[in-house]
């Protein structure tokens, strides 16, 4: 306040001169719409006073004139200018990758990725700067790549197509071989994965098995007590009625171990007396059954009663390894029965 009043005692003409102008018709500091610029710092203007316009950095005037004129009322004179932003070229399309943007003008911004698998070379983000062009050139992606694939001792690798050069596109596979009398263990396959190194290489071994064992009521085809070679085969067969399930021969596998064993399944004797029973389509006395024996998965079926209906039927059950279940409806004859009225039998009555 002091110093104001300083002012005024030192320059008393000039503070008389502002004074007395207000009174008078003078243009105020035009208030400018959004990013429109003036040059010169007044506060007041005469009338007859220009005033050149012009955009803020980055941004383009349309419309109307640029020049405003203070009036004798002490307005100023109209105009339409307006400040557009500057508009940045549309940008160039990424290959193997995309590109993110709202806008093209001024301040706007791009961001970039690539693709998986793909690398970045460049500037992952421009923006459109006041003089309408990119910061930074559109980046490139660059397929990620692995070095040569690794090759096993004794072993190659067939690659799927052909390469170039000392690297290998990511994607890119082969697959892995390895010289007689060595097997590939582990995957054959192996391919450049996105991290730009390969899958697991696999090792080159000799594979073997050892001595094959007998199963339980058989017999095997060799005697020879040596460990087996990768793919050398031992059959197995049962020894009497009883039934090999599974496969016949086993197999050394490149894990060093055998495919799984066969095995002897029992034969079943039918556990009734006195009754018919249907067995390979032939309905038979049991006593007709000799052997008293029936083969592992062998179907037998036994005959039952319908009381209510008095009908006869008949119920099938399986030899499972020496066991034949008798179905629960089957009841046994009185031994009168069976001598004398055989023919009242659930096997010999009319059937349901
Ligand atoms: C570009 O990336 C920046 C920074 O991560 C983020 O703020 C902006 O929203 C992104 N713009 C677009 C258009 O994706
Ligand atoms: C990308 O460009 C921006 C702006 O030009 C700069 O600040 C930044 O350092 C650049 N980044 C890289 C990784 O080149
Ligand atoms: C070989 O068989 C043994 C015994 O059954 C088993 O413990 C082992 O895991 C098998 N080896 C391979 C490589 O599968």
């Amino acid at each position: 306040m002091e110093r104001k009043l300083a002012l005024y005692l030192l320059f008393p003409f000039v503070f008389f001169t502002i004074v007395k102008t207000q009174h008078d018709n003078v243009c105020l500091r035009p208030e400018l719409a959004a990013n429109i610029q003036m040059d010169g710092l007044q506060r007041f203007y005469s009338p007859g006073a220009e005033l050149a316009l012009s955009c803020k950095q980055g941004y383009t005037p349309v419309f109307g004139p640029r020049k405003i004129v203070c009036a004798a009322s002490g307005e100023w004179t109209k105009t339409k200018i307006m400040c557009i932003p500057k508009q940045c070229p549309y940008p160039d399309t990424l290959s193997n990758g995309e590109l993110h943007y709202e806008d093209t003008v001024f301040q706007s911004m791009i961001n970039y990725t690539c693709d998986e698998g793909y690398t970045m070379f460049g500037n992952s983000s421009a923006v459109c700067l006041a003089d309408g062009t990119w910061s930074t050139p559109v980046p490139e992606c660059k397929a990620v790549t692995c070095d040569l694939a690794p090759i096993p001792l004794f072993g190659m690798i067939i690659y799927e197509k052909r390469i170039r050069g000392n690297t290998v596109d990511f994607g890119v596979g082969g697959t892995y071989k390895c010289n007689p009398p060595y097997i590939v263990v582990g995957n054959a396959r192996a391919e450049c994965t996105v991290l730009g190194i390969w899958t697991k290489t696999p090792i080159c071994q000799v594979v073997t098995c050892p001595p094959p064992e007998n199963i339980d009521r058989g017999y095997m085809s060799t005697s020879e007590r040596r460990d087996y070679n990768y793919r050398e085969t031992v059959k197995y067969g049962c020894s009497g009625n009883y039934v090999l399930e599974g496969s016949y021969e086993i197999v050394c596998q490149a894990n060093g171990n055998w495919s799984e064993k066969p095995s002897c399944k029992a034969p079943c004797s039918v556990g009734i007396e006195k009754a018919r029973i249907l067995y390979k389509g032939k309905k038979i006395w049991i006593e007709d059954l000799t052997p008293n024996s029936v083969l592992h998965n062998d179907i037998v079926s036994v005959y039952c009663m319908d009381k209510r209906r008095t009908c006869g039927y008949a119920v099938q059950t399986q030899c499972i390894d020496g066991n034949l279940k008798i179905p629960e409806c089957f009841e046994r004859p009185r031994a009168i029965d069976y001598s004398l009225y055989s023919s009242s039998l659930p096997s010999e009555i009319t059937q349901c």
